[in-house]
């Protein structure tokens, strides 16, 4: 047990939210992060980390994984006083016309993306209820909420809206108990995510609809999560915050 505060950032063995956790890291909090799969990447970020003197600890773990609020929340517990919970773990599905979506791809877009982060918010706000104010919740939401993503992934931005709803009413629910609940809304970020979907030149391509001319970089995105996790955005609750250069 320590005293520094302790954040659950789920996602970081990459992209953005790999940045989120070495922000978080410098800045003193503990960190507790995911991933489903990636062992190599978790355990060099842990020793870089670590290596400073920062507390972080990777967890192999699917967040759709009925346990995986209780089991994060406990690790989290037992390093130190909870204080942030960053949902930023998200999948897109292959990318593609909607006719072409597999039932498959959308199960796992809505889990990953929906009922994952709102079963992790629960547990956050059952742990956090009549505690002491001034704990944070971050959901890393997307662009898409607003576009809808034609041809490439509807489902996908239709989660990204909902998320996006999910912050809003419980910022009004929670902001009394002293939880803040707000989103960080990216546009195209260089991450590997594209690979995933099947296009990995894709953050290039898009690039030359955005108003700055170029993609966003995942510190760029960490930059407003560790604003907002932070006391400098202590009036800031049931904010959608656009990260996208314009788009
Ligand atoms: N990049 C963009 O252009 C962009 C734009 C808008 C919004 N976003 C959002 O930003 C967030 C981060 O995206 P990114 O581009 O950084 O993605 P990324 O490069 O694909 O990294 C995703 C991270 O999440 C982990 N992860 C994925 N599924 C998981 C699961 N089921 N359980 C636990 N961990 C899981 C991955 O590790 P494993 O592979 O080991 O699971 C990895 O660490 C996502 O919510 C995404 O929707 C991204």
């Amino acid at each position: 047990m320590t005293s520094r505060p302790v954040v659950v950032v789920t996602g970081g063995t990459r992209g953005i939210g790999r940045r989120i956790v070495e922000l978080l890291c410098a800045d003193g909090y503990g960190v507790v992060f995911t991933h489903s799969g990636s062992d190599a990447d978790a355990k060099a970020l842990e020793d870089d980390l670590a290596g400073g003197g920062a507390l972080v600890r990777g967890v192999r773990l699917d967040v759709t994984d009925d346990d995986a609020p209780a089991r994060l929340f406990d690790l989290a517990e037992s390093a130190g006083e909870v204080t942030g919970l960053v949902n930023n773990a998200g999948v897109t599905g292959r990318l593609g016309p909607f006719a072409e979506l597999t039932d498959a791809d959308l199960r796992r877009v809505v889990e990953v993306n929906l009922v994952a982060p709102a079963r992790l918010c629960r547990e956050a706000a059952r742990r956090w209820s009549g505690g002491t104010p001034g704990r944070v919740i971050v959901n890393v939401t997307s662009v898409a909420a607003r576009t809808g993503s034609p041809n490439e992934y509807v489902a996908y931005a239709a989660t990204k809206a909902a998320a996006e709803t999910l912050t809003v009413g419980l910022a009004r629910e929670l902001g009394p108990a002293g939880i803040r609940v707000n989103a960080v809304s990216p546009g195209t970020i260089d991450t590997t995510i594209h690979a995933r979907a099947g296009e990995p030149g894709r953050a290039a391509r898009v690039a030359t609809r955005v108003p700055l001319g170029r993609p966003g970089k995942a510190e760029e995105i960490a930059e407003a999560v560790r604003w907002l996790l932070s006391d400098r955005a202590s009036y800031v609750n049931g904010a959608v915050l656009e990260v996208t250069g314009g788009l």
